[in-house]
């Protein structure tokens, strides 16, 4: 179901929830034709079609997790779009930690805590607009066998707010803040992120296109990308996929 944007008070973003969606960032993409404002959201119960990156499905219990999109209009050059994925990321982390979790990033915008994921997070852009899709774990007590290890929720981590409005309105607050200082306060940024970076000093297996990499992660460098040390010499990587610790924070 797609549901047309109908225009708010222009200083309060709306929140709209519906029942069920096939993915949340569909309705927002929706909404670009219909006139939407920079920091609208849609969120959903249940998604039948949920994703997240590289054509993976997001499943989650309806009402157990948190599911939505904020759309966002960026006032500077598309060049800079890339840094609003590490941006959400931070934003839903330091939400997080507000309320006592002890989040971290996993390069480049899972959520951790403990090392299992408690969010993921699908960027889309579409014209001159970015789609930051959001899916937390909220009350999901029992995850299916294949993602018991990997996976935890906020219930799991014993949070007792597991209200999803409230989360939502917190993290999107968070968001619009962080993607105001994207363009120019982005070094201040990256020094959060670099400091809850749960691969540091880590040894990693990741793949990159077809090439599966054994490495240990040296940080974040300066335009988001994850300085890998691998055979000898430090390599950019820009996007990886399957990323894994094989070891604690090496001294
Ligand atoms: C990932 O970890 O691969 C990203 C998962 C993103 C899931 C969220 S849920 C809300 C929004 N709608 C979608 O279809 N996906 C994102």
């Amino acid at each position: 179901m797609s549901t047309a944007f109908e225009p708010h008070d222009p200083t309060t973003p709306p929140v709209i929830w519906l029942d069920e969606v096939g993915s949340t960032n569909d309705v927002a993409r929706d909404w670009i034709a219909t006139g939407a404002q920079h920091g609208c959201s849609v969120a959903a119960n249940k998604q039948h079609g949920g994703r997240g990156r590289r054509g993976t499905p997001w499943l989650c219990p309806p009402h157990q997790g948190l599911a939505f999109s904020v759309l966002l209009r960026p006032t500077f050059p598309k060049a800079l779009w890339p840094r609003l994925s590490l941006v959400a990321g931070l934003a839903v982390l330091e939400e997080l930690q507000t309320q006592g979790l002890a989040a971290q990033i996993k390069w480049p915008n899972d959520i951790w805590i403990r090392d299992k994921k408690i969010c993921g997070i699908l960027i889309e852009t579409c014209q001159d607009w970015v789609i930051v899709g959001i899916g937390l774990n909220v009350s999901v007590t029992d995850f299916p066998v294949e993602l018991r290890d990997s996976a935890t929720s906020l219930a799991l981590e014993g949070v007792t707010m597991l209200d999803r409005a409230p989360w939502l309105l917190a993290i999107r607050q968070r968001l619009l803040e962080l993607t105001a200082l994207a363009e120019n306060e982005f070094p201040a940024l990256l020094a959060s992120l670099r400091r809850h970076c749960a691969l540091s000093h880590r040894r990693v297996r990741l793949r990159v296109n077809d090439a599966v990499m054994e490495g240990v992660v040296l940080g974040i460098g300066n335009a988001g990308e994850l300085r890998f040390w691998h055979n000898d010499r430090e390599l950019s990587i820009l996007q990886a996929d399957e990323v894994r610790p094989l070891s604690a924070v090496l001294s």
